[in-house]
């Protein structure tokens, strides 16, 4: 399989980034993080999520960010995370065109995350199709590659969401590394054999991978060969399941964008308004960054004439 020439990127900052930092984040903050990144060049973010404000009190303000980008282009190319059919009633109601429904393959982690079984949140994405036709979904599907609680999940486990998802004509797919424990050699051994299984059905594939253990570049690497074409990431390497016992952030947007330069791979992002969004971002919350070009750029540890 050949590289692609060019990837797309969802730039999941403001939901999985922005969900885990505790201290209040100003809604005003919120938007301009999105609208800069749209700015960017991203092909979509993740913008925020509709959940219980008691899981998750950072993202109490979703229905602000979806109305800041009522009547935008934007919005066509913005996502809200939804955990149930109520999220998705709220996020339509708020006039959000695309949704994220979250499903973990790991049935521990599901329960921890949204307080169901795998198959009752099939039942709860069965509802959100038949109520709300008009809404585009992406399936997430979470801990696919471990768990945080019961470690290796199997093919099994991820096909058991995967494929209900299908027949309900959701072919919009991420693959979530949830707690960054994927290794290259388990990204060929999962996305690989899903990606060859299902060849026929259509699925967009997409991967979305935390840098736990350091190695979401090093996987990223793995799926490209694959000739996988689409990935998430958070700017300034923000991002952490607030269930996922001992998670931390996703792979930088930062790194990739350097990761795909040096390979010669298209993106359409432009680095440094990312890294002036992560500077000012970090700036103002006091949040920490994750990001090997962010630190060497500040630090002007290298330059490009030099190498
Ligand atoms: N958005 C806002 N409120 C919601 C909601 C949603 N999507 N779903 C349920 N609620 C409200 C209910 O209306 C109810 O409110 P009330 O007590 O005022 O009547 C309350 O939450 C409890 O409802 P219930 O259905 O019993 O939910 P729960 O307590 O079992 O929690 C979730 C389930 C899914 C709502 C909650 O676990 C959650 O929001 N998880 C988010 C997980 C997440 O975002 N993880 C990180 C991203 S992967
Ligand atoms: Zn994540």
């Amino acid at each position: 399989m050949a590289w692609p020439k060019r990837v797309r990127i969802t730039e999941v900052g403001p939901r999985d980034g922005f969900q885990s930092i505790e201290p209040w984040i100003d809604t005003g903050l919120k938007i301009s993080s999105v609208r800069r990144l749209f700015d960017a060049g991203a092909d979509a973010v993740e913008v925020c999520s509709f959940v219980s404000p008691r899981a998750i009190p950072q993202m109490r303000d979703a229905p602000e960010i979806a109305a800041a980008l009522a009547g935008t282009e934007e919005l066509e190319r913005a996502v809200a995370l939804v955990p149930n059919r109520k999220g998705a009633e709220l996020a339509a109601g708020a006039g959000m065109k695309n949704i994220a429904v979250v499903i973990s393959a790991s049935a521990d982690h599901n329960m921890s995350n949204v307080r169901k079984t795998p198959g009752q949140s099939l039942e709860e994405l069965r509802g959100i199709r038949s109520w709300h036709p008009e809404l585009n979904v992406k399936l997430d599907i979470a801990t696919a590659f471990g768990c945080p609680f019961k470690g290796a999940v199997s093919l099994d486990e991820i096909r058991f969401v995967l494929e209900p998802a299908l027949e309900m004509g959701i072919d919009d797919i991420c693959l979530c590394d949830t707690i960054g424990v994927a290794s290259p050699a388990l990204v060929r051994e999962v996305v690989g054999s899903l990606m060859e299984r299902y060849s026929e059905s259509g699925i967009d594939w997409a991967v979305h991978f935390h840098n736990t253990r350091g190695l979401a570049a090093a996987n990223t690497v793995a799926a490209l060969e694959l000739g996988l074409d689409r990935f998430e990431t958070a700017f300034a390497g923000l991002g952490g399941c607030p269930f996922a016992p001992g998670a931390s952030g996703n792979m930088a947007t930062e790194d990739l964008i350097y990761l795909l330069d040096e390979l010669g791979i298209g993106h359409g992002l432009n680095l440094d308004k990312i890294l002036e969004l992560s500077e000012s971002f970090v700036a103002a919350t006091g949040c920490c960054r994750d990001s090997k070009i962010d630190r060497v750029t500040r630090n002007k540890v290298f330059k490009q004439e030099e190498k």
